[in-house]
């Protein structure tokens, strides 16, 4: 079992001095950077745009993955990209073709990713795992951090992990949402590779270093029980 990736969500940080906080992520040893787009229609919150991402970006040269809980994908793949995003995740539920928003930010140079929600069947994004990096399972309703797990969406986690190993592709399944110390073992022994985290790891003053080993340890441990 590979070891689990720890992604930080910047939605759960200091907003006031958000990218000190980026480099307190990277200082404190995670894999990536998850900044979460929301356009109030989607989901009925409003986070960031295209200029925080430009705005955060010299803070690391980590990847930075966004998060787009937009309904319009399409229109916003461009302005991602310039921005610095490495991968880009748009939802299954939005609007649009999901194969001309692929073409779209393979075109732009960036890596696609495809997410979708507690209540979305796996089979929604089947026809599309041969185009992507990264299938992004939703483990709480999208629109706020601080949320609790869902533990109803381990079996599809787990189902997209058998059908990813099936086809013997090359795609990481990540997990979002109430992503913590007792929630990340259960979620890594069903196939997730991405841990993204959020309050978990933000509500931590001083170094992140800590709590992003003890996040690895308990993935790593629950998951060696289980196999
Ligand atoms: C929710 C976001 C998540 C969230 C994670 O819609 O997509 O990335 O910020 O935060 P926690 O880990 O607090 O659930
Ligand atoms: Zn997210």
């Amino acid at each position: 079992m590979s070891e689990a990736r720890i992604s930080a969500s910047i939605l759960n940080a200091d907003f006031g001095s958000l990218a000190d906080e980026v480099r307190r992520a990277a200082d404190g040893g995670v894999d990536s950077i998850h900044l979460d787009v929301m356009d109030g229609h989607f989901v009925d919150n409003l986070t960031m745009g295209p200029v925080v991402v430009e705005a955060v970006r010299p803070a690391s040269d980590l990847p930075f993955h966004a998060h787009l809980m937009i309904d319009d994908p399409l229109a916003y793949v461009d302005r991602f990209a310039d921005a610095g995003s490495d991968l880009i995740v748009f939802h299954v539920e939005a609007d649009g073709d999901p194969d001309a928003i692929i073409d779209a930010i393979e075109r732009a140079g960036r890596r696609p990713g495809i997410a979708l929600n507690p209540e979305t069947a796996a089979a929604s994004v089947l026809p599309h795992l041969e185009r992507v990096d990264m299938v992004l399972v939703m483990t709480v309703h999208p629109g706020w951090g601080g949320q609790e797990f869902i533990a109803d969406v381990l079996p599809k986690m787990r189902e997209l992990r058998d059908e990813i190993d099936r086809r013997v592709l090359d795609v990481q399944i990540g997990v979002d949402g109430g992503v913590n110390l007792d929630t990340i073992g259960q979620a890594h022994a069903a196939g997730g590779e991405v841990m993204v985290t959020g309050s978990a790891l933000y509500r931590t003053t001083g170094s992140l270093a800590p709590t992003v080993s003890a996040l690895r340890e308990a993935a790593m441990k629950e998951a060696t029980e289980r196999t």
